[in-house]
């Protein structure tokens, strides 16, 4: 099938079964791998993507589903300036492994863009979706709530 979205502001069109994980075709057909996969079933957060502007796990996801639709992955995030939450993750040590970050950055991004003054409790209800064995999610918290979206983000 052929499926024609926007990822990262650019018009692609690939050519999959319909049914193949957008999780996978973001990795293994564009070449974007900054999406992780931790659990693989829409437990751990480690794939989110935006869609359309929702956070959404992108390893739940036929690609069937998105044609028409825009996407935003972590490397579009902060492709033309660095978002704030990125630059927050980094001066609050909200990053370890890292392998939750990407996730984690997307989802406050889409937290930020809907409030960008959100309270403690706020934020980790935001982030809920998003697992992290590493940092407690204190450092995390922190960050988020001293990031202030940029417009359009
Ligand atoms: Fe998608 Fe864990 S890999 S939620
Ligand atoms: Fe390691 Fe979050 S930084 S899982």
């Amino acid at each position: 099938m052929n499926v024609r979205f926007r990822c990262n502001g650019r018009a692609v069109e690939v050519d999959v079964p319909p049914m193949s994980r957008l999780l996978d075709v973001l990795r293994e057909e564009l070449r974007l791998t900054g999406s992780k996969e931790g659990c693989g079933e829409g437990e751990c957060g480690a794939c989110t993507v935006r869609i359309d502007g929702e956070a959404v796990m992108s390893c739940l996801v036929p690609v069937c589903q998105v044609d028409g639709a825009s996407i935003v992955t972590i490397e579009g995030l902060g492709a033309s300036v660095v978002h704030p939450v990125q630059t927050a993750m980094l001066q609050h040590g909200g990053a370890q492994c890292g392998i939750c970050t990407p996730g984690l950055c997307m989802s406050a991004a889409a937290l930020l863009e809907r409030n960008p003054h959100p309270s403690r409790e706020e934020a980790r209800v935001a982030l809920a979706g998003n697992l992290c064995r590493c940092t407690g999610y204190q450092k995390v918290v922190d960050a988020v709530c001293a990031s202030l979206a940029p417009e359009g983000s």
